[in-house]
């Protein structure tokens, strides 16, 4: 008998050190980076320069947002420096801080580098990235929009601002490790005039998902894709709910036609517009409008069409509550 539990133990101890060693030290398997060099065309850098701040809104939390004003527009001068807050009191299994993202702190990073932690999620040193870094997301980008993307990177104004290092809490911190994959990188976007194709490519590359489907432990909750009602308490006090934007037509935004969709995001881009000043506890919404409002207005009619094709779900979202 004791013999046997001897056995058992000793397996059990082989057992869980295999296991850590498998978690720990094996993962995150990201693959190595390519050995590319992105040359920084103008194109590219105009074409990266939309893409991180209108579409993929790389820029909206890796710089300072401006929560006195509404949407929280971004701060002058802090483009790329990192340092936002994704903690526990939202949620987070973990306390992550985005990174500085200015040559400052990428200059010593190579093209291959950049482009693996926005498809595979891991960071030079091939360490697992938390995906509110959107990264399954991103793996989903063509090739030439990444490169763009790493163009634009190259030509920020460097920021010399150290951010606080990321934490994650047990057993996130094991099992963050198996998220980050090698990625297949995306050949060619699907081609402007396949609306909903191409509406899916652009809406999928803006994350736009990641905050309107509510989620639990993480995890999307299933049969609420896109149905909103994700509770973001706010820096100043009450919570945003994001809008529930399947096409259901009582809670949903299925008696929205296209005009007035594109309108809703326009409206923040137009040369009049200035954003109102936020009272402590009065609505405010972390949806970037003043960046996504820069979308070119065939984008936004594509991400229209898309989102008429998704499933309605029925779900009565209330916007915010003061607490
Ligand atoms: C929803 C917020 C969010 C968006 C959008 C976002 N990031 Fe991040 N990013 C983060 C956070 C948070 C981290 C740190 C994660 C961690 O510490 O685990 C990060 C990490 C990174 C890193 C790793 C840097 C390092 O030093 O380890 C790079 C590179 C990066 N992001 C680039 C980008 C690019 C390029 C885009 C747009 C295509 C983008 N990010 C969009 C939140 C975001
Ligand atoms: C950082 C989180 C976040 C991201 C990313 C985000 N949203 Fe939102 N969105 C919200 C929240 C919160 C609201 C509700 C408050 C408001 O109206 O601003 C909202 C509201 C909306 C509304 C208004 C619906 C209505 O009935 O008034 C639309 C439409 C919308 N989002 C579409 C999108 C699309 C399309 C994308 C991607 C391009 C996107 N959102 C990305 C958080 C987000």
């Amino acid at each position: 008998m004791k013999k046997i539990l001897i056995a058992i133990s000793v397996l059990l101890i082989i057992g869980l050190g295999s296991a850590y060693v498998y978690l720990k030290l094996v993962l995150p398997v990201a693959g190595e980076p390519l050995k590319i060099q992105v040359e920084l065309t103008p194109e590219r850098i105009a074409r990266g320069e939309y893409l991180a701040n209108a579409v993929s809104a790389c820029m909206d939390c890796h710089s300072a947002r401006d929560w006195n004003l509404f949407s929280g527009p971004l701060k002058a001068g802090t483009l790329g420096q990192g340092g936002e807050e994704f903690t526990e009191k939202f949620g987070f299994p973990g306390n992550y801080y985005s990174k500085n993202i200015t040559p400052h702190s990428l200059q010593n990073w190579t093209d291959g580098e950049i482009l693996r932690a926005m498809v595979s999620g891991v960071n030079k040193n091939g360490d697992a990235l938390f995906p509110v870094m959107p990264y399954p997301a991103y793996s989903q980008m063509a090739r030439e929009d990444l490169y763009s993307i790493i163009a634009y990177l190259r030509t920020l104004k460097s920021v010399d601002k150290a951010n606080i290092e990321s934490s994650t809490n047990f057993p996130m911190n094991f099992i963050l490790n198996t998220i980050p994959k090698e990625a297949i990188l995306v050949e060619n976007a699907p081609d402007k005039s396949d609306m909903l194709a191409y509406g899916k490519y652009v809406f999928t590359i803006a994350s736009c998902a990641d905050c309107h489907t509510k989620t639990d432990k993480g995890k999307p909750v299933e049969g609420m894709e896109l149905a909103g009602g994700f509770a973001f308490p706010l820096p100043g006090g009450g919570t945003v709910y994001s809008s529930n934007i399947t096409p259901d037509m009582e809670t949903g935004i299925g008696t929205m036609n296209a005009d007035a969709f594109v309108a809703r995001f326009k409206a923040y881009a137009d040369t009049a517009y200035v954003p109102a000043t936020v009272k402590a506890g009065e609505f405010n919404t972390i949806m970037p409008w003043t960046m996504y409002g820069h979308m070119e207005e065939n984008d936004l009619r594509a991400i229209f069409a898309y989102l008429q094709s998704v499933r309605p779900v029925s779900n009565k979202v209330t916007k915010f509550v003061v607490n």
